[in-house]
């Protein structure tokens, strides 16, 4: 049996789920033309790779193609003195077709032959990886903890260097492309949300934030001033949560209008039934009691324009999102079908609370509900809003057993206190009857109010720098703007939309 059917057939007996990924534009199997042809980078790429040492025994690497192996480090992990590449024959033997080796196999092989299997560590920070499937043109895209489960007895270790050419420019950095709606002050829940993602990735990432004055015209066309007002308090809350100018790039969604010409060309892409039946949109339509506009119901088809525009492979979001964020993945995958490979798939990411509930308990916290706590409020409002929080509504003295669970108080102690024996130690005699609600709110206050000082600060900081801010979101949108040209050139000569005027 050939060893795509026999991989296929092993991934399905299993039952994990993975993606075919088509590399069929390469015009070789070198990893640099995957590269530069397909929709991935280095880092995505995982090769396998055949050792055999002085007994005859198979040494397999699995590790990411921006990592070089470091022989001397598996030789002594391995025990063996030499390490050879496995040769046509040896493979063969293993049962590969020739140039066709995949990781998907190995699990059956240790049982047939001496396989010793060796992964970089590094392997292990992506989520997924690209492999071999064992079939000339295509991919094998798989999530890492699945493949471990195929892999039979393997050993993680730190077996690579960076491969500094791969590594530095050839391909450059993933991107994150994310950004608000700006409808107001952002609160606590939007920290935990996506704001504390966008932070901590930043380093890693190449990260454009957008400031999304666009949609929030969908909303309500005439009141300029009002949003101009939101976007600029959103700007702040961007800086004041520690999104550094220096690394990332804010820009004004209107600043590009390039935007809107890749936005009107994804519209035709998208059937109308399919707009009207994102969750998102019908959730907030309800949820706002909305009689949207046109653009409202589209604004995920103008938010696939903002984030494939960078070919932005993550977009950290709060989980209300993640629709959106799929009708992106459908608009890539079609115009990638019709005219070759363009877009990179953005996958969303949530963070570690998806949905933070008010301060009056009610299920979401929203600046519309009155239930937030923005991030810059002061200590006096602050206080005012947590005092007078919702907890459980069965506990009327003190010393009546209350609930934990679900209950806001301590939502909040969880996401935001950082103090976990203090924490246990309220939860305790909060379910025993041995605290009041005051102890156990002041807690929260005083540790919400050291999480909120450091934003509160930055906050000023840019206030009082108006001119330094406004250079800050001038040149971002400089910066942006030149990615997106490039994207929409890319395009419009793919589809030979302008084929007809064009000068030779
Ligand atoms: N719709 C998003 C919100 O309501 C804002 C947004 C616009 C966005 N464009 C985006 C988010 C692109 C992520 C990526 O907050």
């Amino acid at each position: 049996m050939d060893t795509y059917k026999r991989i296929v057939e092993k991934l399905n007996s299993t039952g994990i789920k993975y993606e075919e990924v088509d590399q069929t534009a390469a015009k070789n199997r070198s990893v640099d033309e995957l590269v530069r042809v397909t929709v991935m980078t280095y880092g995505d790429g995982m090769s396998t790779l055949f050792f055999k040492n002085e007994r005859d025994e198979y040494i397999v690497i699995l590790r990411r193609d921006d990592r070089n192996v470091r022989t001397q480090e598996v030789k002594k992990l391995s025990g063996s003195r030499s390490l050879n590449f496995a040769e046509e024959n040896d493979l063969e033997k293993l049962g590969f077709e020739t140039g066709l080796v995949s990781p998907a196999l190995l699990g059956e092989l240790q049982e047939k032959f001496p396989v010793k299997i060796y992964i970089d560590s590094m392997v292990m920070d992506n989520e997924k990886v690209i492999c071999g499937i064992g079939r000339e043109g295509y991919g094998l895209k798989i999530k890492v903890e699945d493949l471990l489960k195929v892999l039979g007895k393997y050993k993680v270790a730190e077996i690579t260097e960076p491969n500094l050419k791969r590594q530095a420019g050839v391909v450059s950095k993933k991107r994150i492309l994310t950004g608000d709606t700006p409808s107001g002050k952002l609160h606590i829940g939007h920290y935990v949300g996506t704001l504390e993602n966008r932070v901590k990735l930043q380093d890693e990432y190449e990260t454009y934030i957008l400031l999304a004055n666009n949609h929030a015209y969908a909303n309500y066309f005439d009141k300029s001033e009002l949003i101009n007002q939101n976007v600029y308090d959103v700007f702040l809350d961007n800086l004041a949560v520690g999104i550094d100018p220096n690394k990332s790039t804010i820009y004004l969604e209107s600043g590009i209008p390039e935007t809107h010409v890749l936005y009107s060309f994804f519209l035709n892409m998208v059937k109308h039934s399919r707009a009207l039946r994102n969750p998102s949109v019908k959730d907030e339509v309800r949820y706002k009691k909305l009689d949207p506009s046109l653009g409202f119901i589209s604004y995920p088809i103008l938010q696939a324009a903002d984030i494939l525009q960078f070919n932005a492979s993550l977009v950290p979001v709060g989980e209300d999102q993640l629709p959106v964020i799929e009708q992106a993945r459908e608009i890539a995958k079609d115009f990638n079908k019709a005219y070759g490979n363009l877009f990179v798939m953005p996958e969303g990411r949530v963070g570690r609370v998806a949905r933070l509930v008010g301060t009056d308990g009610k299920e979401k916290m929203s600046k519309s509900g009155h239930n937030a706590i923005l991030l810059s409020d002061d200590e006096e409002t602050l206080k005012k809003k947590v005092m007078s929080m919702y907890t459980d509504p069965n506990r009327i003295k003190a010393s009546d057993k209350g609930t934990v669970e679900g209950n806001p108080v301590f939502i909040y102690h969880d996401a935001f206190n950082t103090n976990k024996d203090e924490i246990n130690d309220l939860k305790e005699r909060y379910t025993q009857g041995k605290v009041g609600d005051i102890e156990v709110k002041e807690k929260l206050f005083a540790a919400l109010n050291t999480f909120l000082e450091p934003i509160r600060e930055k906050r000023k900081y840019y206030e009082e720098r108006p001119d330094e801010a406004k250079d800050i979101l001038i040149s971002g949108t400089e910066k942006a703007r030149k990615v997106v040209v490039q994207t929409l050139e890319k395009l419009q000569s793919m589809v030979g939309i302008n084929k007809l005027i064009e000068k030779e």
